[in-house]
């Protein structure tokens, strides 16, 4: 008995079972290191951080005015390797005309540093840890701190006239910044994180509690959307409507005669049925096909982790359930469509399954289960698109 085996759709079960790899190795991602948020924080000492309540604080800063001539400060942040973190007192929520202290991490001990920003630039003062005392640093399991004493003044820190204005005066109160990012040679690159300013200003003489939010980036909200509209929505309609419905609708036409699986470039190479390089386009077509939802269900995870989106961890939760649907599903589709598909005669009396592709695009008739299971399938899929966009653009 010969079986012919249905390729194209193997390869969509390989395809799915690629991306609950991709799944399982971001459940992992979902739990970071965090750190704890001490419970002196608005009561003997300030905090800034980002609006973390107990032990999930993505960075903290310390501070303690004794009522000397400096502050005492710490600053905790996660990272390991060449990174810095860094905070701007301004006034008002943008990095420009911002003063900065900056706690950078290389191969030694982390090191303290002021700066300033002038536009989206940033550069250090002359005297580069003018007013700074580092009186402890560490750099342990994926988080590294620095301990300092802060001159309260530039005069107190006798600052260069040209530093003296980049040098702002902490009995003032300021809108905080933090920005995080790689460092290269002890010197701070651009963050690879969205800033976040404070929520409100900081006033270094008594013990505030102030929390951060992350600096509007409404561009990258609307790219995401529009990026996760095709590739959750319309590119799995479309990859389950070719793979499973296919034969259901073979003569069937879109708009101006427009087969519904029409891909524009590939489509001008499609040679008909019959031709004998019809399956050299078959093979091209659909590994480009899965490529594409490989490589864009990478994308999804990655644009939803990135600091620029600025997206909530239960986006990746819908992200992990969006793949196990477009696994189950279509393989529930897949195996009902094995066991539903008659087995044609042939003269020899051999058994042959219809091959998925054999150039006579035979119509099956429409059935109730199939059906069901399409549109299962894709209110689910519209539904976690939906669930998505909303906590997507609710993450400021
Ligand atoms: C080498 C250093 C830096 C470079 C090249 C740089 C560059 C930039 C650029 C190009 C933007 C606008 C685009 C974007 O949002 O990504 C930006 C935004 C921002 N940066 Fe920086 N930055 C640096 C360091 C810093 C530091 C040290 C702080 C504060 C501690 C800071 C705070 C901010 C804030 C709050 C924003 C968003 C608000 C705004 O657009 O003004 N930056 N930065």
């Amino acid at each position: 008995m010969r079986i012919y085996m249905m390729w194209p759709n193997s390869g969509y079960v390989l395809v799915k079972a690629l991306i609950l790899g991709i799944v399982s190795s971001n459940l992992n991602s979902v739990c970071a290191q965090t750190i704890s948020k001490p419970s002196s924080c608005g009561d003997s000492t300030g905090c800034f951080h980002n609006g973390c309540t107990s032990d999930d604080c993505e960075f903290l800063l310390k501070w303690q005015d004794g009522g000397g001539d400096d502050l005492d400060l710490t600053l905790t942040c996660i990272g390991t390797g060449d990174k810095y973190c860094a905070i701007g007192l301004s006034s008002d929520s943008k990095m420009a005309s911002a003063s900065v202290i900056e706690c950078v991490s290389t191969s030694s001990t982390p090191a303290v540093y002021v700066s300033y920003n002038t536009g989206y630039s940033n550069s250090r003062l002359s005297q580069n840890q003018l007013g700074l005392t580092l009186t402890s640093s560490s750099h342990t399991n994926g988080i590294f701190t620095c301990t300092f004493k802060r001159k309260k003044t530039a005069t107190l820190a006798s600052a260069s006239v040209a530093d003296s204005t980049k040098y702002f005066d902490m009995n003032s109160d300021w809108t905080l910044l933090y920005a995080y990012g790689s460092s290269s040679g002890g010197s701070i690159q651009q963050h690879s994180s969205n800033p976040c300013a404070s929520l409100e200003t900081a006033d270094f003489q008594s013990s505030d509690d102030v929390g951060c939010s992350a600096t509007d980036r409404p561009l990258v909200k609307l790219h995401g959307i529009l990026m996760s509209l095709v590739w959750m929505l319309f590119a799995h309609v479309g990859v389950f409507m070719a793979s499973i419905n296919k034969q259901t609708w073979p003569d069937s036409t879109l708009w101006f005669g427009l087969k519904p699986w029409f891909v524009p470039i590939m489509a001008a190479f499609r040679p008909k049925p019959d031709h004998p390089r019809r399956i050299i386009f078959r093979i091209a077509h659909t590994l480009v096909g899965y490529l594409a939802i490989i490589l864009a269900t990478v994308n999804l995870y990655t644009g939803a982790s990135l600091s620029a989106a600025n997206a909530p961890a239960s986006t990746r939760i819908v992200l992990i359930v969006f793949n196990v649907w477009i696994v189950v599903v279509p393989i529930a589709a897949f195996l009902y469509l094995a066991f539903s598909r008659k087995p044609k005669q042939n003269k020899s009396n051999e058994v042959e399954l219809e091959p998925y592709d054999s150039g006579q695009e035979t119509k099956e008739p429409l059935d109730n289960v199939r059906v069901l299971i399409t549109a299962v399938y894709v209110v689910g899929l519209l539904a976690l698109s939906i669930a998505f966009w909303v906590l997507f653009a609710g993450g400021k």
